[in-house]
């Protein structure tokens, strides 16, 4: 990392960051003029929250997570606003849910690879993150079974409590999950829990960010009971990661426990960003926004699968995932080739003007073995110009590589 930021002319693809220059300044002036022009609102908006948030927003959370992107669907049992917790960002949500799930030693099964900071949270609660096997289409049904098996022939079963999956466009893969794999995985999850209860959490970070093809109907709507799938989401990726705010859709039964836990560390998120981001959604200046983004990001996508097959594609044993939004893409290079900072590509990448993450920090430390061989590509911060030089210099560093 050192050594990066001693050379202003490299091309970073590792970081997550969404671009600098779409964060939406003039929506969100516009959005605080409009809560500032009354007294009385912009006195609402600087006293205490709730714990568990702004209830007009919380409504306009719950509404767009069950018909975003125009799926609605048959509910047999509609989630209620009452499920609704607003979080500074939806990192608090996942820790909150593990802090009240996990005990020290418990198991949180994740698809392998996936979201290195989660695994941090994972660890962070003394809990252990087992892989499990994915494909193109995400986390493989029947390998869950199969380490659900193997966990419980080791008396290990009461201790898994929770599934964790990123279903649209994850992160590392930029993978999108369809709904009947997702149904799958709960219909799993519920049969599985004869011990204890095992929980879906379904992080939907990256749902707005859609640019090819069409939405998936969330997780919520595979749980019957709704007793089983705890959505996460955030504005994060499609609005501002500086203005905090993320939320979780709970079943019924961990509402006290994530409340009670978040009570006693923070009275309640920002009061202030919860009254902007309503705000924001109510004038129409988040979907304005996000169709703005939606556009940006697909011409960097489209820049970097072009490159890709430009540069890399020549190159034996390089294959890359296709994603249909998010900001990532995910790479394998020859089976050979060590992608991790001990590795030979790092360096060499380096030297030829580009970084990325090596996909081995995606991996959780049991389970499925970490694959050496595969790289993170970021197309959210760099220009697309910038990104079809950085692809090609990636394609220079693998090619001077000594081959075996
Ligand atoms: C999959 C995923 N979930 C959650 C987050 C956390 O976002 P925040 O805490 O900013 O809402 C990120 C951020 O990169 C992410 O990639």
């Amino acid at each position: 990392m050192a050594r990066a930021l001693a050379n202003p002319e490299l091309i970073s693809l590792a970081a997550g960051f969404v671009d600098q220059e779409t964060l939406p300044a003039s929506e969100t002036q516009q959005a605080f003029a409009e809560l500032a022009r009354e007294a009385a609102s912009a006195r609402a908006a600087l006293q205490y929250g709730t714990t568990s948030g702004f209830p007009p927003l919380r409504e306009q959370l719950l509404e767009r997570t069950l018909v975003a992107g125009g799926t609605s669907g048959n509910w047999s049992t509609r989630p209620s606003v009452d499920q609704v917790v607003v979080t500074a960002g939806s990192n608090q949500l996942l820790h909150l849910v593990l802090e009240s799930l996990v005990d020290p030693g418990d198991i949180i099964l994740c698809a392998a690879p996936t979201y290195l900071v989660f695994l941090g949270t994972v660890a962070n609660v003394g809990a252990r993150s087992v892989g499990v096997a994915t494909d193109e289409n995400g986390l493989i049904p029947d390998a869950l079974e199969d380490a659900l098996r193997r966990l419980a022939d080791a008396g290990d079963l009461h201790r898994v409590k929770a599934i964790y999956l990123v279903p649209y466009f994850d992160n590392p893969c930029g993978i999108t999950m369809s709904a009947e794999r997702v149904a799958r995985v709960v219909e799993i999850a519920k049969r599985w829990s004869t011990e204890k209860k095992i929980h879906v959490i379904a992080d939907e970070a990256y749902r707005e960010l859609r640019y090819h093809g069409e939405d998936v109907p969330t997780a919520l709507m595979m749980d019957e009971e709704g007793d089983t799938v705890i959505v996460a989401g955030t504005f994060s990726k499609s609005f501002s990661p500086g203005i905090r705010v993320g939320w979780g859709v709970l079943p019924r039964a961990l509402i006290a426990p994530v409340c009670a836990q978040k009570g006693n560390i923070d009275f309640g998120s920002p009061n202030f960003s919860q009254h902007l981001m309503h705000k924001v959604l109510d004038l129409g200046l988040f979907d304005r926004h996000v169709q703005s983004l939606r556009r940006g990001y697909r011409a960097k996508l489209d820049a970097m699968l072009g490159a890709a097959s430009e540069y890399l594609s020549p190159l034996p044993g390089v294959r890359w995932i296709q994603p249909e939004g998010g900001l990532y893409v995910w790479l394998q290079v020859p089976e050979e080739v060590d992608t991790g900072p001990r590795g030979t590509l790092v360096d060499v990448a380096i030297d030829k003007g580009v970084l990325y993450v090596p996909g081995q920090y995606c991996y959780p430390s049991e389970g499925q073995p970490a694959q050496n061989n595969t790289l993170r590509l970021s197309f959210g911060v760099q220009s697309p110009d910038r990104i079809r030089r950085g692809i090609r210099a990636l394609a220079e560093a693998i090619q001077s590589l000594p081959s075996d």
